[in-house]
């Protein structure tokens, strides 16, 4: 299977689910590490570096323009990243783990719950888009998911948003979608909102 620079650390705290962290262009496998230590203190973090790169930048997978993306890429590298994180659960022996992602990070995870279901427990998608115009019909089962939105985000519309909070609900998903007084850059609100998110559905 194909290998991601990553970033393992083991939980210390029994019973605490393991997050998939996934970040946004031009970050790396440590970015999100204390976000996620602050998300679910004690949680397992797996947290991969994406293999794209845009101009120097790490991303999970290939654009045309902003918010254009080669859907093609999108499905060939959600898949792979899906195989990483099955290869990942062997070696390390975690459980399916809820994927914490930003904005091009969130995008790969919203394509992971729907072209590959079984690999995530469920996620928290912040800034995230409709990463596939023609999505094939996902079953997901009541699997929960938080999507946090900026208000104000220059990247991402509000009916994209919107769209996508729609599509992963009509796919069966447990959507809870929050729009936040934000742009596209986080806030404590996003980790607040996170953390209360995760204790009560894991
Ligand atoms: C993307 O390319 O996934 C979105 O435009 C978000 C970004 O990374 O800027």
């Amino acid at each position: 299977a194909t290998s991601f620079i990553h970033r393992f650390e083991p939980a210390s705290r029994a019973g605490s689910p393991p997050l998939l962290l996934l970040h946004g262009t031009g970050g790396d496998e440590n970015d999100l590490l204390g976000l996620g230590q602050m998300i679910s203190p004690g949680s397992a973090l797996l947290s991969p570096r994406g293999r794209v790169l845009e101009h120097g930048m790490p991303r999970f997978f290939r654009r045309l323009a902003e918010g254009v993306f080669d859907e093609e890429d999108v499905r060939r590298r959600a898949l792979e990243l899906g195989d990483f994180v099955a290869d990942a659960r062997q070696r390390h022996g975690i459980t399916a783990p809820v994927a914490v992602g930003f904005s091009n990070g969130a995008n790969i995870a919203a394509a992971l719950l729907l072209l590959k279901p079984d690999v995530l427990s469920g996620a928290i998608l912040l800034r995230a888009m409709v990463p596939l115009t023609d999505p094939p019909k996902a079953e997901l089962d009541g699997k929960p998911v938080l999507l946090l939105s900026g208000q104000a985000d220059p990247i991402v519309p509000a009916t994209n948003s919107a769209r996508l909070a729609a599509l992963l609900s009509q796919a069966g998903a447990s959507v809870t979608h929050k729009v936040l007084p934000a742009g596209h850059q986080l806030t404590q609100t996003d980790v607040a909102l996170a953390r209360d998110w995760i204790g009560n559905v894991a």
